[in-house]
């Protein structure tokens, strides 16, 4: 059985749908624990809610990002877990944390990478005057929103759309997106080579 860390540091709009899906059955997999790295995250709410397991890392018990990485790592190795699945996760990961889950550590991203890396992609994309964006499902390389991507989506950004109604729509999108990503990793369909993923 795929054993599945979540980790996220905000709403949790995105754990909620792949707790969801797996429990529909989209996907055959064990989702073992929440991680989070901010105390009144309001997605611990939702984990509690759902009955998934919830572990609180206090960033501030530790010197360096390695040291908290480090116990990342161990909660996880404990935990026998395969699939690292980000979602709305702020903190940068070390390599230390990269090399021990290699090609084993997804991430969403709301926008088409490699336009619009880092926070607020979407308020970007708008007021770019984008016509087109989307929403972006990678794997995760030390460099930021950098790693080979599995999935991309667009979402075509018509005249009358404000940034609400954008932003709404991209993460009603996520919802689907994210955990057909996950599906696509948990029955060993995805292939890496390179920058290339290939969906087998
Ligand atoms: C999503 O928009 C995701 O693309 C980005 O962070 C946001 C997380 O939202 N990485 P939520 O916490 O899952 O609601």
């Amino acid at each position: 059985m795929m054993n599945i860390a979540i980790l996220a540091s905000g709403n949790g709009s995105n754990f909620q749908a792949i707790v969801t899906a797996q429990r529909k059955r989209l996907f055959i997999a064990d989702i073992k624990l929440l991680i989070t790295d901010k105390e009144t995250a309001f997605v611990r709410h939702r984990a509690k809610k759902l009955g998934v397991k919830d572990i609180f890392i206090n960033p501030e018990k530790f010197k360096n990002r390695e040291e908290f990485d480090k116990e990342l790592v161990e909660i996880l190795k404990q935990e026998k877990i395969n699939l690292v699945v980000l979602a709305g996760f702020m903190r940068i990961l070390s390599p230390y944390f990269i090399k021990n889950f290699k090609d084993r550590i997804i991430n969403i991203h709301p926008a088409i990478l490699p336009a619009f890396k880092g926070v607020n992609a979407i308020k970007r994309a708008f007021d770019y005057g984008c016509k087109v964006t989307g929403i972006t499902v990678h794997f995760v390389e030390d460099k930021i929103d950098h790693g080979p991507i599995i999935l991309q989506e667009t979402i075509t950004i018509t005249p009358e759309m404000d940034l609400e109604k954008l932003e709404d729509k991209i993460h009603r999108r996520e919802h689907k997106l994210y955990p057909f990503a996950v599906k696509l990793f948990a029955e060993k369909k995805l292939r890496i080579k390179g920058r290339n993923v290939t969906i087998i």
